[in-house]
């Protein structure tokens, strides 16, 4: 539908600048789009976590503040559900489709089909590995490297005195998904520095906690001198630690635990001493992506990439943050 309008769209265009009243933006020939007539179909990965619980609230209630219809489909974490709701979004025509992809890989077909049918993709939270970027108009999210990094700069400064081995488990998140890839990716840059640390096991627990706990079992069992856990989510660390209290040791002394996300669960077991570290990585991205959909309907340049802003907390730290933490 889209595609055939295209024409005659272009020459209405042609046709409003010959006679000087050119509109800046898209929408319709009456004038822009009000946001009661913006359809945006979003294709979530699944409810996996507190973190993505949060996303998808966010989200939702940006939109309809907004006054903009958010079609809403949960994946599951399985990449070929993603793809199914994103053609069915393009069958029936939206706006613009935003997606977090539940992996890095695999996107272009699909996404071809979006930019054929003229439907601008936004990509929120998890990034794709295409080297063809015209295929999506914007990608707002966190840099996952950075967080990893954070990570591995607080491990090197807590064991900065000490030149004994340090044996790390490392509690990845889904395979072959950016945060999980990116949060490994920057920890192994800072902790490389010291051969002293060592990573001696890593392992999905898929960004769940029923995951992080069941792999943490087995591991204790092959690793029982491990000094540190390091998760790439509150919720694998959160599961590490009902592990390990069941092994009957002691969480953040025993074993030290650092984690990326800073959701409520996450900062109470930081501030109650069982974590020891969390890089935040925050889920509140509807507004903004409201604003991008808004910009891009209106034909108005977006940034190609927006980074959420995040900051780190220590136990003191959350103690202070946790009245007044949102999510
Ligand atoms: O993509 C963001 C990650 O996905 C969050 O850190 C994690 O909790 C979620 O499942």
């Amino acid at each position: 539908m889209k595609k055939i309008l295209a024409p005659i769209a272009a020459a209405g265009a042609v046709l409003l600048a010959l006679t000087g009243c050119a509109q800046s933006g898209g929408g319709s020939a009456d004038g822009p789009k009000d946001p009661s007539e913006i359809i945006v179909g979003f294709a979530q990965v699944g409810a996996e976590s507190g973190w993505r619980t949060a996303n998808t609230k966010d989200i939702q209630a940006a939109f309809e503040d907004a006054g903009i219809e958010l079609k809403f489909s949960d994946a599951q974490q399985k990449q070929e559900n993603q793809i199914q709701a994103i053609r069915s979004y393009i069958q029936q025509g939206v706006d613009v489709i935003a997606f977090s992809p539940v992996i890095e890989s695999g996107w272009d077909a699909v996404l071809k089909e979006a930019k054929d049918a003229e439907i601008p993709v936004v990509l929120t939270d998890r990034a794709i590995d295409s080297t063809d970027d015209s295929l999506y108009v914007s990608f707002l999210g966190s840099d996952f490297i950075e967080e990893g990094k954070k990570a591995g700069e607080w491990l090197v400064e807590e064991y900065s005195s000490s030149t004994e081995p340090v044996n790390i488990i490392q509690l990845e998140g889904t395979t072959g998904a950016a945060p999980a890839l990116d949060r490994a990716e920057g920890f192994a840059d800072v902790i490389a520095a010291d051969d002293k640390f060592q990573v001696v096991e890593s392992q999905t627990g898929d960004f769940t906690r029923a995951g992080g706990k069941q792999v943490t079992e087995a591991l204790l069992k092959s690793n029982p001198d491990v000094d540190v856990i390091y998760a790439h989510n509150d919720d694998m660390g959160l599961g590490a630690i009902e592990a390990i209290e069941a092994a009957g040791m002691v969480p953040g002394t025993d074993i030290k635990i650092i984690t990326v996300d800073a959701v409520k669960d996450g900062m109470q077991a930081l501030a109650d001493g069982k974590i020891n570290f969390i890089v935040e990585c925050s889920p509140l991205l509807g507004n903004q992506l409201v604003e991008i959909v808004e910009k891009v309907v209106a034909g108005e340049d977006v940034e190609k990439r927006i980074i959420t802003e995040e900051t780190t907390f220590t136990q003191e730290q959350a103690v202070e943050a946790l009245p007044d933490r949102k999510y």
